[in-house]
């Protein structure tokens, strides 16, 4: 297992926003010097960082997010962390592209890749701009409807359609990854997290993957200390065979 995390302090210029299940992420991976891995929830890149300073310079990192606000930020941090840990020259081509990671995943060419995490989450953008996009019809037209109808009927639309990229990049992973790549997500509600499950069970039968995890990792009692959002956070880990 892979012990050497970062020595940058973790979260810095993240504000809150520190990586979940950091260490047990990266472990799954395995990540190989010189591979070609995909982050598909960049974020803040807490994990993109850890990823790309195992890959080195002969290594490709692709990190995908929905929120382009986000991939700016993490575009700079990356900059700075990877600087400030003496890495330059050895540090990967890092690929940040902004749109879904179901797109992403079905561009890929099948067996190149060597691994992916999706840290699943939303973003707070993203909420925001839900929410108040349902909000503004209800100030207009004769047949008002209430905005907590309006703002759950948007919230429902926007789940379903995490959901469903969920679905469809674990429908990609099994021709996108290499043999012996890995594959690791963590969920942090249970309709994603069943989802993952059956995913990876089907794909094991199918005789796709090998199952790293029989039941989900979930944060030891030091992380929840440290960082509230691991309570509900469940990893899950599969190989391609
Ligand atoms: C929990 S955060 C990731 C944090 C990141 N691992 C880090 O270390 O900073 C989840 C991110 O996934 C992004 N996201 C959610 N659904 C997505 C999708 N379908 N495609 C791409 N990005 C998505 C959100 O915009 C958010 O930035």
């Amino acid at each position: 297992m892979d012990e050497g995390l970062s020595n940058t302090p973790q979260g810095v210029g993240r504000g809150q926003h520190v990586p979940v299940l950091l260490k047990e992420a990266i472990d799954f991976l395995a990540i190989r010097r010189g591979g070609t891995y995909i982050d598909c929830t960049v974020g803040l890149g807490g994990h993109s960082f850890e990823i790309a300073k195992r890959l080195g310079a002969p290594g490709h990192l692709i990190g995908v997010d929905k929120d382009p606000a986000a991939l700016e930020i993490a575009q700079k941090l990356l900059a700075v962390e990877s600087q400030g840990a003496g890495l330059n020259d050895d540090w990967p081509k890092v690929e940040l592209i902004h749109g879904s990671f179901a797109e992403i995943a079905n561009d890929q060419r099948p067996g190149t890749i060597d691994g992916f995490l999706a840290d699943l989450g939303v973003s707070s953008l993203h909420l925001a701009e839900v929410v108040s996009a349902a909000a503004r019809p209800m100030n207009s037209g004769k047949h008002r409807i209430h905005p907590a109808t309006l703002t759950f009927q948007a919230l429902r639309i926007f789940v379903n359609r995490e959901l469903d990229d969920l679905r469809e990049l674990l429908e990609a992973a099994p021709q996108m990854v290499k043999q012996g790549g890995r594959i690791v997500i963590i969920s942090f509600h249970s309709l994603e997290d069943r989802i993952v499950k059956d995913a990876f069970r089907e794909g094991a039968k199918q005789g796709h993957y090998e199952l790293l995890t029989k039941k989900p990792v979930t944060a030891s009692e030091e992380e929840l200390e440290r960082n509230p959002r691991s309570r509900s956070a469940k990893l899950r880990a599969a190989q391609r065979v």
